[in-house]
């Protein structure tokens, strides 16, 4: 009991005290271990079908920070100045039902018999196709595999908030822009994977924090 009530202050300490930090400091570095840490909340984030269909570009180096954040118009000062920045990719294509990449997922990684697989593969395309019509276009299974990328993304700010780590989640860039920088600069196939968010990790500029603002509880859920 005691140590529910200790979890929950911290975890709550952490969804209160994490902001979106606007400067980072640049002589401070987040280390290894919190950083792996944080990465750890991302690798075991829950996704639909438990199909993972993330993968995490960090970089630390100042040259290439500023390079992949071209045209981060909501992102350039965060990176300059974040001891590690992030920027997610999304599988596209391998994500519909009948792809090589899932097959071999649900064998190597989730560790099911061929029957399982058959049984799973069959119940995931009817949920592609009937329940939430994700093969109308290709833009619609991609957006459908980045929505999953979002819960790692949350987890992984509050696991930073939680060891003491700032951080800033961002969508301020252009897209296709950054998309042909990610594969004429950093060898990203973007044929196999969408840009979805950045995240800048670091500790930030003294005094560089703001107040929280939410609407309350009250606004927001009803119980039926
Ligand atoms: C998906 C997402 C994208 C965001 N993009 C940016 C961004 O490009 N630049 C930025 O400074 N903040 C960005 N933010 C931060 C939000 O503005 C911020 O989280 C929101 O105003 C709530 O404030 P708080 O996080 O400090 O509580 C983003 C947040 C989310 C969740």
């Amino acid at each position: 009991m005691e140590s529910i009530l200790k979890s929950k202050k911290i975890f709550l300490e952490a969804m209160n005290t994490r902001y979106a930090c606007k400067e980072f400091d640049v002589e401070k570095k987040i280390s290894d271990d919190d950083f792996s840490f944080i990465m750890e909340a991302g690798r075991l984030s829950p996704s639909s079908f438990g199909f993972e269909p993330w993968q995490f570009l960090v970089f630390t180096d100042p040259k290439k920070k500023e390079e992949v954040t071209e045209f981060a118009w909501g992102g350039r000062e965060r990176a300059a100045g974040a001891s590690h920045f992030v920027v997610a990719l999304t599988r596209k294509g391998d994500m519909k039902h009948d792809s090589e990449y899932l097959n071999n997922f649900m064998r190597d990684v989730q560790k099911l018999p061929e029957d399982v697989i058959e049984m799973k593969t069959g119940f995931f395309k009817g949920f592609q196709e009937k329940d939430f019509n994700l093969l109308e276009d290709e833009k619609t299974l991609t957006d459908w595999s980045s929505k999953q990328s979002y819960i790692a993304l949350g987890n992984m700010l509050t696991a930073g908030a939680i060891i003491g780590a700032d951080s800033c989640p961002i969508e301020g860039f252009y897209k296709e822009k950054t998309e042909k920088i990610l594969a004429e600069k950093f060898g990203v196939n973007t044929d196999e994977y969408n840009l979805s968010y950045m995240i800048a990790f670091g500790y930030a500029k003294d005094g560089n924090k703001h107040p929280k603002t939410r609407r309350k509880m009250e606004n927001i859920v009803k119980f039926m």
